[in-house]
């Protein structure tokens, strides 16, 4: 048998303080995606520089493709490298959309300081006792949980659905107190990735839907609620991709005045991995345009991180309300 690992020797925390701290001053933890060095130097020095509160987070597949020993490692090797800056800011490690018993726990036995069991696409009793299996494992070990009920469109390699369902607010509160999950996706019109709405030029995107997600708050007040697919698609990033050889016609993502309107609500934590994604391409994908001849990768990674890092610090700043809350 593997010996296991606890967070808190890793020098991580789990969601919980973070949650009640952002829900009280109507802020939203960042919880950004990552695979690689390059990406969770990025994400932590945007961080450490607006003295914000994070959520380190990697799929499944994310965490096959760093190595899950590799993994562990970084993230302690995060930690250190923010309390050697003097920053000692909350860092959790989450699984993102985690599908089985077996990965959560697999995740909580190597370091991980909170989990979600995405069993959002099970019919509701299905999902309901597969989130309380994991929930009584992870609370045995002080990690948290997220549950998720109503699916987002999107495509990516955890998930994968054509149509969204919103959320069934009638259904949260029986779910809440059938799993003991701490917090609780819900689908309000978001979806993963860079193509979130079909819109022609000159209209705008259709709005969220507030009146699910107060709707929610309202059946379950002070429980924190978690956005995904909460990427803004950054357009200037998405303009640099396709002057330099990219192709992403008609990528549009959620308006920042709605993400922060979710963020002053019972939203705690919205998730953001495709913009991270877009703006390390955009860099790359100019740098080795204009330079051809360059095939040293710290000259093209080094630039794309520094772009991460202010993408990170902006959205901290303008959009989650999380900067200066560590
Ligand atoms: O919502 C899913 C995340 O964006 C992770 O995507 O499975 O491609 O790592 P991934
Ligand atoms: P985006 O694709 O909008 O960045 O969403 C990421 C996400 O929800 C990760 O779980
Ligand atoms: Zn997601």
């Amino acid at each position: 048998m593997k010996p296991t690992v606890h967070y808190s020797d890793l020098g991580l925390v789990n969601t919980k303080e973070m949650f009640r701290k952002a829900m009280e001053g109507k802020y939203a933890i960042p919880a950004y995606n990552f695979n690689n060095m390059e990406q969770l130097q990025g994400i932590i020095l945007g961080c450490i520089e607006s003295r914000s509160p994070v959520i380190l987070q990697v799929s499944g597949s994310a965490r096959k493709y760093a190595n899950p020993i590799m993994l562990r490692y970084m993230a302690m090797g995060a930690v250190q490298m923010a309390n050697d800056a003097g920053a000692g800011i909350p860092i959790a490690l989450h699984l993102d959309h985690g599908d089985t018993f077996e990965l959560a726990k697999s995740c909580i036995d190597s370091g991980f300081s909170s989990v979600m069991l995405d069993g959002s696409h099970h019919p509701f009793d299905e999902n309901v006792k597969l989130t309380k299996r994991v929930v009584d494992y992870a609370h045995e070990r002080e990690v948290t949980v997220e549950g998720e009920l109503g699916v987002l469109a999107g495509v990516e390699d955890e998930v994968s659905h054509d149509v969204s369902h919103y959320t069934k607010p009638e259904e949260v509160e029986s779910f809440i107190a059938g799993t003991g999950v701490d917090s609780l996706a819900i689908s309000i019109g978001t979806s993963h990735g860079a193509y979130k709405f079909k819109v022609k030029p000159g209209e705008t995107v259709p709005p969220l839907r507030f009146d699910i997600l107060e709707e929610v708050a309202r059946r379950v007040p002070g429980f924190p609620i978690v956005l995904h697919g909460a990427s803004a698609v950054v357009p200037e990033y998405v303009r640099m991709i396709n002057r330099f050889g990219g192709k992403l016609e008609d990528a549009v993502g959620i308006p920042e005045e709605q993400l922060r309107q979710a963020a002053g609500s019972a939203v705690c934590k919205i998730n953001i991995d495709s913009d991270g994604r877009l703006a390390l391409t955009a860099v790359i994908r100019k740098i080795l345009a204009e330079n051809p001849t360059e095939f040293d990768p710290r000259k093209y990674l080094g630039p794309a991180r520094e772009a991460l890092v202010k993408m990170v610090k902006l959205k901290n700043e303008k959009v989650l309300g999380s900067a200066g809350r560590a």
